[in-house]
């Protein structure tokens, strides 16, 4: 079997999306348009990866610096798809495999189509595979001209006549070219309605040198072309949907997926329960049986098994370990790090506090740059003061510490194991193991001092 090479035009601005970024690098769930059709091929195995770049081709790059196997070849002036093409494949000379073209503002791709349609070309014996779809919108797409079951060539919308606007066989963007191709890839030339040079045209040139072409009729969410901000958000909308779809299959509960925002590659365990309106973003993932309370957003979150998030909860850039429950109104900022079975309750803040097993906070704190023991209670209204106006300072509770409601820890300071500390206490010494500290102003009641201040007022 003849070996695969891919390339992928991307060198466009995309003038349609008005925009001063390149159209290839507007984000779809989080993930720049080009990585879908990227990551599409990937699974393919081809032997190489050429990426056209062009319009901030810099950037383009730097967006996918990290990859490897990616070629990038530079297009120095867009003259269109054609010799997006040509400059693709200059990193690939002497290639004498099939090179499948697959347009870069096509995020609907999946894998599967790819695979059929390559599969379906290897079988056809064509020179040339072209991937069409049917539809009643054909828009700005190449019509495909057809005698019978031939394919004569593509016309652009451009230079369409009225009758092939009509067609509603359209060209979608992906074709499988055998080597003996390529050398017409010169004689294409620039005169049509649009002053470029078309790929398109290799088809017709195809036919006329003899050649066999064959067109592929693939489902037309395939190779959906986002050229304008609202075919940006339509193509989003499919892949949210494709994504909760594979979700759901895989036993997650999704009960509003109108209003679910999960970002891909995002691992939900079985018997996960996600309310509406929900964002899970970043390296995030969830394990078993969770529920996860309306209005809550991960970001690079990681969950355990049996962790109740609820309303309105923001958690950034932690770990939860199972059977905890965070919530309403929390947020856990980066750094924080919350063992088993640890309670967080309403208007609780964390930053890079550590939690152990079974260590509850349950209403109204800050804790900050703190260790907190196993089983650790603390009141509400305790706050870490961990800031003195320059450097932060780490504070230590050890395990089975009680602390008092309305505490303020002035760290650096330590609580010993066991030990306790009185409600509304200002702490800035440590705290011995099994002492109890208390730092409030005893309480003084002066007898009768209501009605005496009643009636000197009434003088
Ligand atoms: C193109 C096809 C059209 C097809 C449609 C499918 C041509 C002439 N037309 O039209 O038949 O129905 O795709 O979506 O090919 N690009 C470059 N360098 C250039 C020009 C474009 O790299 O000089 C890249 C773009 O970044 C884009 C891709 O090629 O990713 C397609 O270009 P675009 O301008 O979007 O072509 P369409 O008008 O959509
Ligand atoms: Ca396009």
């Amino acid at each position: 079997m003849k070996k695969l090479a891919a390339v992928i035009l991307a060198a466009g601005l995309g003038t349609r999306m008005k925009s001063g970024m390149a159209k290839v690098l507007h984000p779809i769930l989080g993930r720049p348009m080009l990585s879908w059709p990227l990551e599409a091929v990937k699974p393919l195995k081809p032997s190489v990866i050429s990426v056209v770049v062009g319009h901030q081709g810099d950037k383009v790059e730097a967006a996918f610096s990290s990859e490897r196997g990616l070629v990038f070849a530079t297009q120095k002036q867009m003259l269109g798809t054609a010799d997006a093409f040509k400059t693709g494949i200059e990193p690939i000379r002497g290639f004498d495999g099939i090179v499948l073209v697959i347009n870069g503002d096509m995020p609907l791709t999946r894998t599967e189509t790819l695979k059929n349609f390559i599969a379906a070309h290897r079988k056809s014996k064509n020179a040339l595979t072209v991937g069409t779809f049917i539809t009643n919108a054909p828009g700005s797409y190449g019509r495909i001209i057809r005698d019978g079951s031939r394919i004569l060539g593509i016309v652009e919308k451009k230079d369409a006549t009225p009758q092939q606007l009509a067609i509603t066989e359209v060209n979608g963007g992906i074709y499988v070219i055998e080597p003996e191709v390529l050398p017409l890839l010169e004689r294409i030339t620039n005169n049509n309605a649009a002053g470029e040079y078309y790929l398109t045209d290799m088809v017709g040139l195809a036919v006329s040198a003899g050649m066999k072409v064959g067109g592929y009729v693939v489902d037309e969410e395939d190779l959906f072309g986002v050229n304008s901000r609202r075919e940006l958000a339509g193509a989003a909308a499919i892949l949210r949907r494709r994504m909760l779809n594979d979700l759901m299959d895989s036993g997650v509960t999704v009960m509003h997926p109108e209003s679910a925002f999960i970002q891909p590659g995002i691992a939900v365990g079985r018997d996960t329960v996600i309310y509406p309106n929900v964002v899970i973003e970043g390296a995030s993932s969830i394990g078993e049986g969770c529920v996860i309370y309306p209005g809550v957003r991960l970001v690079n979150a990681v969950i355990g098994n049996r962790v109740k998030v609820k309303d309105s909860t923001l958690i950034e850039e932690s770990t939860v370990g199972d059977g905890c429950s965070v919530g309403p109104f929390a947020h856990i900022r980066p750094g924080s790090v919350l063992k088993n079975d640890v309670k967080v309750g309403n208007f609780v803040e964390l930053k890079k506090a550590v939690m152990e097993d079974g260590a509850k906070a349950s209403h109204l704190s800050y804790l900050g740059d703190a260790q907190i023991g196993r089983n650790v209670n603390i009141g509400a209204g305790t706050i870490t003061c961990n800031y003195d106006g320059k450097k932060k300072h780490k504070t230590t509770i050890g395990d089975g510490v009680f602390i008092g409601s309305d505490t303020q820890l002035v760290a650096p300071v330590t609580v010993g194991d066991g030990a306790y500390v009185g409600a509304g206490s200002t702490i800035t010494a440590d705290v011995p193991p099994g002492a109890l500290a208390i730092s409030r102003v005893r309480q003084r009641n002066i007898a009768d001092w209501v009605s005496r201040k009643a009636n000197s007022g009434s003088k």
